[in-house]
């Protein structure tokens, strides 16, 4: 078993690259000189893949997802989506914000029917089926009608979810979708996000600052440490489902720590921290 051990990020021999990453470099002007965020970057994702990005501020994790979003564009290097070069956002990826892009002055409906308005083509009574069906997915249903003045942190969150989902995206970026939210909302969203993931095939990136949520939904965990580089992506082979009383189990338990702990010595050598501040 080389879990954790594993320094080239290969996706295996079995799945195909959905998403290439070679040679990615990006540089911004700081204070009038050029800074390196994401620097030489290769990085292969396979279709289905959940990837989680962990690092430490500043490591270019959002950087990098917004140049697969297509926001912005590498300096160096290559990105591509099933073999086609990234030129700009795409309907096959959908980005979920840490920020919530809600309309304060549409419901909760209203706004999950918007991405499908944006996106053309079908009539309304289709638009509305389809957007009840997302909604329900996040759990919201109960407040289809709610303003998000009326909604808790956690609720947008749930509506912003559906709003990206309905689109049926191929690919989800998700940058800190779940942070900063109380413990108890994120397991039920880490349930949530899993199960739609099962369903729905997608593919997942997924940004973090927090290991537990790292080892707990992903396939792989791709480390970045300060130097804007990929220093480590470890393997994560620990059973699904990852909820409920799988947990309980010794073995599982002493694996989901292990890896956690593997990861963190990881992040830490990145970001040149002590134990404590990390
Ligand atoms: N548009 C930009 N212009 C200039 N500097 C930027 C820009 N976007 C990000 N940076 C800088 O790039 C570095 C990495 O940022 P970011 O990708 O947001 O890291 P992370 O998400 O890992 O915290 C930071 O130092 C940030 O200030
Ligand atoms: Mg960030």
């Amino acid at each position: 078993m080389t879990e954790g051990r594993n320094n080239n990020g290969g996706i295996g021999a079995d799945a195909e690259a959905l998403i290439s990453i070679k040679g990615v470099s990006k540089n911004f002007k700081k204070n009038g000189r050029d800074i390196t965020v994401v620097n030489d970057c290769n990085l292969d994702i396979g279709e289905n893949e959940f990837l989680v990005i962990v690092g430490p501020t500043g490591s270019g994790k959002s950087t990098l997802l917004k140049m697969i979003a297509g926001f912005e564009a590498p300096t160096t290097g290559e990105l591509r989506v099933g073999g086609e070069i990234i030129k700009g956002p795409g309907a096959d990826r959908g980005m979920s914000f840490q920020e919530y892009a809600l309309l304060p002055w549409r419901t909760v409906l209203k706004n999950v029917e918007l991405g499908l308005e944006f996106k053309g083509g079908k009539n309304e009574a289709e638009n509305r089926e389809l957007a009840m069906k997302y909604i329900d997915m996040v759990g919201l249903s109960y407040a289809v009608n709610k303003y998000p003045a009326e909604l808790s942190g956690g609720m947008k969150r749930r509506a912003s979810l559906a709003m990206i989902l309905v689109t049926k995206p191929k690919i989800l970026l998700m940058d800190g979708p779940f942070n900063a939210l109380d413990s108890k909302t994120k397991m039920t969203l880490h349930t949530e996000i899993s199960r739609i993931w099962e369903h729905e095939h997608n593919t997942i990136i997924f940004v973090t600052s927090e290991l537990d949520e790292a080892v707990k939904l992903s396939d792989r965990i791709a480390v970045m440490n300060k130097a804007g580089r990929v220093s480590k992506i470890f393997k994560n082979s620990l059973p699904r489902p990852r909820m409920g009383r799988a947990v309980l189990e010794t073995d599982f338990h002493n694996r989901f720590i292990k890896l956690r702990e593997e990861v963190l010595n990881e992040v830490k050598a990145g970001a040149g921290l002590a134990a404590c501040e990390y």
